[in-house]
């Protein structure tokens, strides 16, 4: 069976964009995949995080990936921070990138332009993910567009310990999804939907209340015009409403087309924020059943113990292949 590891940040709420270009799959993928599915609280302080919401916004996302269908019992659900040899492993990748290959990293272009003071943390991320997946020689990585860079690096570095150290790490392919791998800004089409966006009115976030992805919806951007057409290079406002629509109904974008053929954006729009409603009311029933039931913390626990049983074994064969002398 084919293994497969993802995370995402507990960096703030998690959006639509993250439900769509990435949970969505994670549960698909767990059906006939051994999956490994993280919430990357090693990555949040590439940035300065509160303390208290970084607690709480972890617990939010491991509760989030349950309730999105996640089943505890067939993958594992853990904190990045539980399992310590992501971080060590991540300091020997490290060694092994260049800093070129961090500079062109454009994810670090885009958080530190502007910024007088930019963490070194920040800077060599893309190792640690590296060491993320490969500590499970994962096949398969599910993500949306804005991380094929970040696998690209994890694929090279892979290669070269490999080549250096003889054959040892399963190069990783990304899974991203043809519809929804980069959902865009609900008031600026020309940038991707996003959690750490200052404005929550650009984001639908998994867990806000109907009244205010409704409100989200009616105030999104539209292109001038009215056709509802799929063109994301002359229509991207429109496009992005409608894979968001098709995303969350499971209708096709021609169907969608044909449905709205001859009708004006608002009522599209009405409809959009019914599909998405209705799309989040289970999840959000179940994250809140969950959050409730305290059972969380013994589910993370469990499944950090399984998660470190096979990082621990990958650890200790890379150092023995790098030269590491082992404690007698
Ligand atoms: P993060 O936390 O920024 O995002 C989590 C996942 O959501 C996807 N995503 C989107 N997809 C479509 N449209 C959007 N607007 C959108 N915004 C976010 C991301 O592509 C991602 O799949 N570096 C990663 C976390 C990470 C990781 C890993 C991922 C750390 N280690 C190992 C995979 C494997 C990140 O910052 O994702």
């Amino acid at each position: 069976m084919k293994t497969v590891l993802s995370g995402i940040q507990p960096s703030g709420k998690l959006t639509l964009g993250n439900y769509i270009g990435a949970m969505k799959n994670f549960v698909r993928l767990q059906e006939d995949h051994l999956c490994h599915f993280m919430v990357v609280d090693l990555h949040a302080i590439t940035v300065p995080q509160d303390p208290a919401d970084l607690r709480e916004q972890s617990e939010a996302v491991a509760a989030l990936f349950l309730a999105a269908g996640i089943n505890p019992e067939k993958s594992n659900v853990f904190l990045q921070s539980h399992v310590p040899q992501h971080a060590e492993l991540g300091w020997l990748l490290t060694t092994l990138t260049s800093m070129g290959e961090l500079e062109r990293m454009t994810q670090f272009k885009d958080k530190s332009s502007g910024k007088d003071s930019v963490g070194a943390g920040l800077f060599v991320y893309p190792a640690l993910m590296a060491a993320d997946i490969l500590l499970y020689n994962a096949d398969l990585v599910p993500v949306g567009e804005d991380q094929k860079q970040h696998l690209e690096l994890t694929r090279d570095l892979a290669g070269r310990f490999n080549h250096r150290y003889g054959d040892y790490f399963t190069i990783p392919d990304p899974y991203i999804p043809k519809v929804g791998a980069r959902i865009m800004s609900l008031d600026d089409a020309s940038k991707k939907m996003s959690k750490s966006n200052p404005n929550p009115g650009s984001f639908i976030a998994l867990l806000d209340e109907p009244s205010v992805i409704r409100k989200k919806i009616s105030r999104a951007t539209t292109d001038s015009g009215r056709e509802v057409r799929f063109d994301p290079d002359e229509k991207p406002e429109i496009s992005n409403l409608m894979s968001i629509y098709s995303e969350c109904s499971g209708l096709s974008l021609a169907d969608i087309e044909a449905r709205y053929e001859g009708q004006m954006y608002g009522t599209f729009k009405k409809e959009l924020a019914e599909v998405v409603v209705s799309a989040l009311e289970p999840l959000q029933q179940r994250y809140r059943e969950i959050r409730e039931s305290g059972e969380l913390a013994g589910i993370l626990s469990r499944s950090a113990e399984r998660a470190e049983a096979v990082a621990a074994k990958t650890l200790a064969e890379v150092k023995d292949r790098m030269g590491f002398v082992r404690k007698g």
